[in-house]
């Protein structure tokens, strides 16, 4: 397994360009099953979990080409309707595949997601919302059998706003019968990208970055050409760790109107930051103040965020509160971030933060996508020798070439190859 090496004490600076949204090319990649192709999608991250969707839609029977970010998605001949355990069991978003497959052919079968790292993480409103619009769903064997001859509209009210559950319903309903109406409706930039490129395929879609989300279904749908709009998370993370190592950063290609809560909090750090069209300036404190975080969905406090800004309070002047609210387990780096000193507390959803002067280095292990993040940023200012981050397989589901970034901007750090998992 790769280890990411990285000695600390180093300011960032420099000019850092954002890639597409893993977030958001997951759901327009699974969309380019509803119909043919070619789609042509742009923006697209090359990631570890774009990967593995992509794997598990080539035992569809969907073709893919492309280079660089460009990816041709052809799924003119499905053949199967099977997402195994074997490939969704090391991505939960595979889960976006029910609602095109079930549209597209009349049925699916998708291995159950387990359990994970931040939490249990259920997808009960995803079926309930497809039985609603006459699907047949049975959990057997670790896999849910969906069927539906024809999917019909519905009145779908979501207990809990679900971004990847308001996704598959999106997509279920576009070619359905009749008029599909989500009400508590997730309204993350993603849900709004994939409306965008869904309504290029000729869907009926309102709405959208709403919560309430009106779908007329239609006949038929035609392939598109799609960009995907950048990766809010990675842009915020960088902009974190500016921050964090009292740097100065240029975070290009990101849209500040994703990141409006994330430039409120880092302002009152202390943090100079100035916002452009498609760019954001992060000049850091000389001495961090503390602020309290309470995670929220968009346009709130991003919780894909919140393990990122912990390791910035870490080091800040006071103490600081964190209120997770979106997830029920999502203080898993904590542990982690102890080993380099961080003195933290936890108490349920909460976490409290009281700031230390330094961290010192130390060999950690990356828990899941975010708390990895959240340990690179701690070790860019751990001082007293290497930070060794290990297990980073978890980071390169989510973050495209991020050593090679932090490099272009003056970190020191590396990767060391290990072998593969
Ligand atoms: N929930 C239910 N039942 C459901 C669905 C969700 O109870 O059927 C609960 C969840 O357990 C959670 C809350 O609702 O407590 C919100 O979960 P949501 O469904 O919105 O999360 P998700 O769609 O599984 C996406 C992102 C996550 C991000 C969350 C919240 C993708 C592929 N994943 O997950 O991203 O944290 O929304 O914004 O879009 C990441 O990128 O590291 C990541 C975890």
């Amino acid at each position: 397994m790769d280890k990411i090496v990285i000695e600390g004490g180093h300011p960032l600076k420099g000019v850092v360009k954002v890639s597409g949204a893993k977030n958001a090319a997951l759901p327009a990649i699974a969309a380019c099953l509803l119909t043919g192709g070619p789609h042509t999608l742009r923006g697209i991250p090359l990631l570890r979990d774009i990967r593995t969707i992509k794997s598990i839609m080539e035992k569809l029977g969907t073709v893919f080409k492309g280079s660089g970010d460009v990816l041709e998605v052809n799924s003119d001949n499905l053949t199967a309707h099977e997402a195994p355990y074997e490939l969704v069991k090391t991505m939960r978003a595979s889960i976006l595949l029910l609602g095109p497959l079930l549209a597209r052919l009349g049925q699916a079968k998708i291995s159950l997601p387990g359990g994970c790292a931040i939490g249990a993480r259920p997808i009960n409103l995803h079926l309930k919302a497809l039985v609603s619009m006459g699907a047949d769903i049975h959990l057997e064997h670790g896999y849910i059998n969906a069927e539906a001859k024809k999917l019909k509209g519905a009145d779908v009210f979501f207990d809990i706003p679900t971004v990847t559950g308001t996704e598959n319903i999106m997509m279920a309903a576009v070619t359905a019968q009749g008029t599909t109406t989500l009400r508590n409706a997730a309204n993350e930039p993603e849900i709004k990208d994939l409306a965008q490129m869904l309504c290029a395929m000729g869907a009926d879609i309102e709405g959208a970055g709403t919560d309430t989300i009106v779908i007329h279904g239609v006949d038929n749908l035609a392939p598109c050409e799609h960009t995907i709009i950048p990766d809010r998370i990675e842009a915020g993370t960088f902009m974190i760790a500016a921050a964090l190592t009292r740097g100065d950063v240029d975070i290009q290609g990101c849209r500040p109107d994703h990141l409006m809560a994330l430039m409120e909090k880092l302002q009152q750090t202390g943090a100079e930051v100035t916002k452009m069209d498609e760019s954001i300036h992060v000049k850091g404190p000389e001495s961090i103040e503390s602020v309290d975080i309470k995670t929220m969905p968009f346009p709130g406090f991003a919780t894909d965020l919140q393990a990122q800004f912990m390791a910035l309070m870490t080091v800040a002047k006071g103490w600081s509160m964190f209120r997770e609210t979106v997830f029920e387990n999502r203080f898993i780096h904590v542990s982690e971030l102890r080993r380099l000193g961080a003195d933290i507390e936890i108490n349920g959803n909460q976490a409290l933060v009281k700031g230390r002067e330094k961290l010192l280095s130390a060999p950690v292990m990356a828990t899941d996508l975010r708390a990895s993040a959240s340990l690179i940023l701690a070790g860019l200012v751990a001082e007293g020798g290497a930070t060794e981050v290990h297990r980073i397989y978890h980071l390169d589901r989510g973050y495209e070439d991020i050593e090679n970034k932090f490099r272009a901007l003056g970190a020191k750090i590396r990767r060391e190859k290990g072998p593969s998992v």
